[in-house]
């Protein structure tokens, strides 16, 4: 090479160089984070809302963000089974290396997955589950869902209150870490609150047949059938229940495996007057919130779901902390994401417990032409 063309070269390399080391375009360092959420199998309905509501944050962050932080998002398919959240942990943790993870969708994951990421110190922040005995697996597991221990002892009062239940009939599923866990919360509250349990049936997940049991159910005449179920069994046994004779006098109440649209898809005329506890309505006034609801229904050409709710929030929070950390390090996050207080999100005002779980008022919601519409507070 001549000298002169060795000279320009040089040039340009120092320029170059001299660029990078002031663009903070080219410095900034992006957060990478793991989204593992259910996108086949029983709970890929939620699943689909929760990949929508994150990709419009990760979509809004990173153009707001400009030459600042930006968040690289790698989406993984836990599948709805344990085993396959445990696999895209591992992937997650130790191939992808990221900084923070959101997910599982399902509590039953999340209890086998969980364990890896405190053993391995990434925090994780739950934007779905709702069993108790999440947040106690360690100190880098968070959540925004509000549990069904916050959530249902509001749905029991409410429904007592306006639709003066005596007695009701209780159902659910005993092999999902979830499911029980709702039926622990709706049982210790109904003899709480005084109102009789007249029977106690269970389903197992992938049961398709509830014929037997509300046949029973139905025999009892209970005020309201009182459901701990996700929502495609919750789907078969409110069609079903119709199907039986069931009155619509007899509403069915539900938990947060009820808060899907699916409901209404997969049982049509059969959903209305089911009642849902739930932490988020599409109604809620918050500027934040309106904007979120019309940002998403722009983007995806349907409204959003409160699954989708949560997860939009869990992208933001978790880059939030990354942020006010000044650090995609995952004990900084850990650190960041403890201190959040009074952060102004589309759930309401935010701020993690002591315990790190997620602290504002619940809903309870009925579903009317085919919506969840406030039935109570
Ligand atoms: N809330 C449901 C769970 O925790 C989706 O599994």
């Amino acid at each position: 090479m001549k000298r002169t063309n060795r000279w320009v070269l040089w040039s340009v390399v120092a320029v170059l160089a001299l660029a990078w080391i002031a663009s903070p375009a080219l410095c900034a360092e992006k957060l990478k984070v793991g989204l593992v959420f259910s996108m086949t199998g029983g709970a890929a309905a939620y699943g689909a809302s929760q990949k929508e509501g994150a990709q419009l944050a990760i979509d809004q962050i990173n153009a707001a963000a400009g030459k600042g932080m930006q968040i690289e998002a790698v989406f993984e398919d836990d599948a709805s089974v344990p085993q396959q959240g445990i696999n895209v942990y591992n992937k997650l943790i130790n191939g992808d290396k990221v900084a923070v993870i959101i997910g599982p969708t399902l509590s039953n994951t999340a209890k086998n997955t969980d364990p890896i990421a405190q053993k391995a110190g990434v925090p994780v922040l739950a934007v779905s589950n709702t069993a108790g005995g999440i947040t106690e697996i360690g100190d880098y597991i968070f959540r925004d869902s509000l549990t069904e221990a916050v959530v249902i002892p509001n749905t029991v009062k409410v429904a007592k209150e306006k639709l003066g239940l005596k007695k009701v009939a209780v159902f659910y599923g005993n092999d999902d870490a979830f499911t029980k866990s709702g039926y622990d919360v709706f049982k210790k509250v109904l003899q709480e609150e005084g109102i009789q349990i007249l029977s106690e049936q269970t389903f197992a997940k992938g049961d398709r047949d509830f014929s037997p049991q509300l046949t029973q159910i139905k025999a009892q005449n209970p005020d309201a059938i009182i459901c701990s179920a996700l929502v495609e069994e919750a789907s078969g046994i409110v069609s079903q229940a119709r199907q039986l004779g069931i009155p619509k006098t007899i509403p069915i109440i539900g938990g947060n495996g009820f808060n899907s649209p699916a409901l209404m898809k997969n049982a049509g005329e059969a959903a209305e007057g089911v009642i849902v506890g739930a932490s988020w309505n599409a109604s809620a006034t918050n500027p934040l919130n309106v904007k979120f609801v019309e940002d998403y229904t722009k983007k995806y050409n349907r409204a959003p779901d409160q699954f989708a709710a949560q997860a939009f929030t869990g992208v933001q929070i978790v880059y939030h902390a990354a942020t006010a950390a000044k650090s995609v390090e995952r004990k900084a996050i850990r650190d960041a994401m403890a201190k959040i207080k009074d952060m102004d999100t589309v759930l309401g005002s935010f701020g993690f417990t002591e315990g790190r779980d997620a602290n504002h008022t619940p809903v309870v919601q009925e579903v009317k032409g085919g919506k969840f519409v406030v039935f109570g507070r």
